[in-house]
């Protein structure tokens, strides 16, 4: 199999992706309902069922990277963590000094503030997943380079395939740069819903905000965040 063909569950993925569309489109229509058996919808449960496995699966074929530069200054790789289920996912840049030390995203200062804007959403860390663009650790914390994002975002992809959560954050410029494929900056498409298509054909909707490392030197911004993550309480059924 070449590498550009899609694996025959990513080509399932893909159709019955479209077939959801597609249903979706009739149920909102005013000219009658769709039906689903309980017997398709337990199959499209179990084709797409976001289970712990297959972020057990990721991060094993990560294995010890060497994939690109970045391997040789981190300590860690880190990976991600939260629920596996989560509705809502956390994107940062990558791991900075503390992260690269834990083996665990968003753990030092900045995290101490995302952790808190996760409890003003009325979530805590367990509830939601948090990842980076880039495993691992670039050297001074300078922004990751676009070859290391090539190399590590069809992993942070597959994360969000298996998860499957219904909005995503992007936390500053690089996240948001890199998952909505533009050059325009945070400041104009923050506050403002996004999309992103996923490789299963898999939609998913994305809320680009002011990373918190921003927010502890302009704390001014903070109502500019809270703003957004009230957008996105709404979107994922949660009172503010
Ligand atoms: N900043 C990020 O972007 N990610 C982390 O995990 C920590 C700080």
């Amino acid at each position: 199999m070449s590498m550009d063909q899609p694996t025959s569950r990513q080509a399932a993925a893909r159709v019955v992706g479209l077939l959801a569309d597609y249903l979706e489109f009739y149920r909102t229509q005013p000219f009658g309902r769709v039906e689903i058996s309980e017997r398709t919808s337990g199959l499209l449960d179990g084709l797409f069922a976001p289970t712990a496995e297959d972020l057990t699966a990721i991060r094993a074929e990560l294995g010890d990277c060497q994939r690109c530069a970045l391997a040789e200054g981190r300590t860690n790789l880190v990976f991600g963590e939260g629920s596996a289920t989560a509705d809502l996912v956390l994107v940062g840049e990558g791991p900075g000094f503390e992260e690269d030390v834990q083996g665990r995203p968003f753990v030092g200062r900045a995290g101490e503030l995302l952790t808190k804007i996760i409890a003003a959403m009325t979530l805590d860390r367990s509830r939601v997943y948090i990842a980076n663009i880039v495993k691992c650790r670039p050297p001074g914390n300078r922004d990751p380079r676009p070859d290391e994002i090539a190399t590590c975002l069809p992993f942070l992809m597959r994360q969000l395939m298996a998860i499957v959560p219904r909005a995503v954050i992007t936390l500053g410029n690089v996240p948001t740069r890199t998952l909505l494929r533009t050059e325009t900056g945070i400041t104009r498409l923050r506050g403002h819903w996004h999309r992103l298509a996923l490789p299963d054909g898999r939609t998913v909707d994305v809320m680009p905000t002011f990373h918190p490392a921003f927010l502890l030197r302009n704390a001014a911004k903070k109502k500019e965040v809270w703003h957004d993550v009230q957008l996105v309480m709404d979107r994922i059924g949660l009172k503010s």
